[in-house]
């Protein structure tokens, strides 16, 4: 898959820009504040419908503009238009080919795009959100129920939580379609993390990066089923009016000889190992289902040394993605010639 054109309006410091990708390597080149992470969420946004950078999609609306837009084409093996605009007043409003989404997994499906920037170390840093995230994003992919699924989840918990907010006596009767969808989740979750730590591993070895394990703590105590969970949680979730168990509280522990990850890495190698989950997805995606999703690097030099940097390009080298990178020079330490160079300055683009 790869993107061929990509049409801008008012995204952060960009008014109006227009790019013709080359479906191999595309170096966005410009000093700091140019605009070219802008770019890159962009495209980010077209595949997700949200940042990468922040929680709050306004912040992307251009000063004293009302809403942003984006447009892109996609060529492989389905040609796609996607639209994207968040408004100030009405919000998200997306479209492939035309036809409003009913669901962000929409996007997902239309425009698979992976980044790895200077803030992914916070996969293995932070709380267990970004984790879940970073998995699902490849079970979307790999299972093609578990959107169903997902979506059922997402709308039962809310209906249980709201239940538990004004009628405890309520709640029960949405249990039953709760572990159902739920313990799909968990299931569908458990087979491609596995599948993910093999592919995961030979990236680490080829980074020369300590051995390491993943192991999936589903939200819930380990052993018990998730009905008998929620039954055993009922007094505290009344209490707390929020539903404690379940999927929606699962993380993924990633750990070294026993220790937790976060706890024996430096920044530098956390980086690394985040940057690997992400090239073990796409290892893992090509492999299961053929599919080559895009790739965007913003400032894929930044904290890696010589060595590690080489090995990195060398791992993703072997992807044959569609690659957008961004650089303050017009070439890029490590990597290959690029095959189409874009400036950025103050939020205008064009070729070089
Ligand atoms: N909502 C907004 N409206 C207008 N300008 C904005 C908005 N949000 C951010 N900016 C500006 O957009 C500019 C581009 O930011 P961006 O992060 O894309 O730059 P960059 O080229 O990636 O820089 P760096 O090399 O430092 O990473 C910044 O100067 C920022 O102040
Ligand atoms: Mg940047």
């Amino acid at each position: 898959m790869s993107l061929s054109d990509l049409h801008v309006e008012q995204l952060r410091c960009i008014e109006t820009a227009e790019l013709a990708l080359h479906p191999g390597f595309n170096l966005i080149w410009g000093d700091n504040g140019a605009g070219k992470t802008s770019l890159l969420e962009a495209i980010f946004l077209l595949g997700r419908g949200r940042s990468f950078r922040t929680r709050h999609s306004e912040q992307l609306i251009r000063r004293s503009a009302q809403r942003l837009t984006v447009f892109g084409r996609t060529a492989g093996p389905k040609e796609r238009g996607v639209g994207f605009a968040f408004d100030y007043d009405t919000g998200i409003e997306a479209r492939v080919d035309g036809l409003p989404i009913k669901s962000l997994a929409d996007l997902t499906l239309a425009v698979p795009v992976q980044i790895i920037d200077p803030g992914i170390h916070k996969l293995i840093e932070e709380g267990s959100h970004r984790r879940r995230r970073w998995l699902d994003w490849a079970v979307f992919h790999v299972e093609p129920d578990f959107g169903e699924h997902w979506y059922r989840y997402s709308r039962t918990l809310r209906q249980r939580n709201a239940a538990l907010k004004t009628r405890p006596a309520d709640a029960r009767p949405w249990e039953p379609d709760l572990v159902v969808s739920g313990e799909h989740i968990a299931r569908a979750r458990r087979i491609v993390l596995h599948e993910l730590e093999r592919h995961w591993r030979s990236v680490l070895a080829a980074l020369n990066c300590p051995r390491a394990d993943l192991h999936y703590l589903p939200g819930w105590p380990e052993g018990t089923t998730l009905a008998d969970a929620l039954d055993s949680a009922r007094t505290r979730d009344e209490t707390r009016q929020i539903t404690t168990v379940g999927p929606h509280r699962a993380d993924i522990r990633i750990s070294i000889a026993g220790k937790p990850a976060r706890d024996v890495l430096s920044r530098g190698q956390q980086k690394l190992m985040a940057a690997a989950l992400s090239v073990a997805q796409l290892h893992l995606l090509k492999e299961s289902v053929g599919l080559v999703p895009l790739l965007l690097l913003d400032d894929p030099a930044a904290e890696l040394d010589a060595t590690h940097l080489t090995a990195f390009v060398e791992q993703i080298s072997t992807l044959g993605c569609q690659l957008l990178a961004t650089a303050l020079q017009p070439k890029i330490q490590g990597f290959q010639v690029p095959d189409q160079v874009f400036h950025v300055e103050q939020g205008h683009v064009r070729p070089v």
